[in-house]
């Protein structure tokens, strides 16, 4: 090859080194906007939440098709390997056409959450389950060999008869798993430790924030302890978040404030919490979630996604960014 030659293929490798790393340059967060999917269409995965996995995120949450709360399809399974770019894996858990069925096509099925069991090998999914009054107040549970489907409605329930209304699960690094719930009409939240399998409620709980009326629990842990973020209850309306931590799941929760901050901080910048995605615990890197419903029009509903910052004295904060991506983490 003479020295021109081997002058060009430099230069044409350099471009194409180049070229491959701006492909790897993560695809903005852009809150509150439409976020279309692999086929182009929003992700219709409300009130959810996100399950690593083998190196796969798994984004679970309800198919709104309409303009009321009822379930018509069941709950969407979408995947991704960087969290912005997300494949629709289909309809995870399918209402049924069963009047009969408590999952029945117009039920209200709400805030699905996928735990792994590594004893039984079996993803467990839970959700909110009730009447189209919410009178009902139970839990569901369904399970499944895959992330993406085939899960099996097993039944719902009442925890030891306690109503059972917003929840969210938490699987603890110690391989225990927790239901958090709205119980004793919303006014306080439960945090009930399940059976080995994940299929049921133990004996253990603790009630937390008794006759504060807290809803949309999300549960994460960094370092030794443990955040939760919750709304105010009403309804599909934005309100103040809070935010309270704990040394142990079934210890005492301290409340802690609003972790919003900046303009909207009040209304949650318009949304209400769901899950926070545990990306990298050791650099501090965690993805509050948060549903920004539009109660008219359910199906065109947006997320909002914005990174967890933390402070001194186990304090954090949540600030609105209009766009943002994983290296800002
Ligand atoms: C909210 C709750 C949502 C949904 C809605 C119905 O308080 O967080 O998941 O149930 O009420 O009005």
């Amino acid at each position: 090859m003479n020295s021109m030659n081997k002058i060009l293929s430099t230069v044409i490798l350099l471009g194409f080194i180049l070229l491959c790393g701006c492909n790897t340059q993560p695809s903005p967060i852009r809150s509150g906007e439409l976020w279309p999917d692999n086929n182009g269409e929003h992700i219709n995965a409300h009130g959810g939440g996100v399950m690593y996995h083998d190196g796969t995120y798994y984004w679970f949450g309800e198919n709104k098709c309409d303009t009321t709360s009822s379930a018509m399809v069941g709950v969407m399974c979408y995947s991704s390997q960087n969290l912005t770019d997300w494949k629709n894996e289909g309809v995870a858990l399918a209402v049924e056409d069963n009047d009969s069925s408590d999952i029945t096509r117009g039920c209200i099925l709400e805030r699905p959450k996928v735990v792994y069991n590594a004893k039984t090998g079996k993803f467990v999914m839970w959700m909110h389950i009730d009447s189209y009054n919410y009178s009902k107040a139970a839990t569901g549970v369904a399970v499944s060999d895959s992330p993406t489907g085939g899960f099996k409605y097993l039944h719902s329930l009442r925890p030891y008869g306690e109503e059972s209304r917003d929840m969210t699960l938490f699987k603890d690094g110690d391989g225990k798993a927790y239901h958090v719930y709205s119980a004793k009409g919303n006014s306080t939240l439960y945090i009930h430790l399940l059976s080995d399998d994940y299929l049921e409620h133990t004996e253990t709980y603790k009630a937390v924030f008794p006759g504060k009326f807290r809803e949309a629990p999300a549960i994460f842990k960094r370092q030794d302890k443990y955040y939760m973020i919750t709304s105010g209850c009403s309804g599909w309306d934005p309100n103040e978040a809070e935010y309270a931590i704990a040394d142990s799941m079934l210890g005492e929760w301290t409340a802690m404030g609003n972790p919003c901050v900046g303009e909207n901080a009040d209304r949650t910048f318009g949304g209400q919490s769901t899950h926070v995605i545990t990306v990298d615990p050791e650099n501090d890197k965690y993805i509050a979630m948060f549903d920004k419903w539009n109660k008219l029009d359910l199906i065109n509903s947006r997320y909002i996604w914005l990174p967890v910052q933390f402070h001194s004295a186990d304090s954090i904060t949540i600030e609105w960014k209009d766009e943002w991506s994983l290296n800002d983490l």
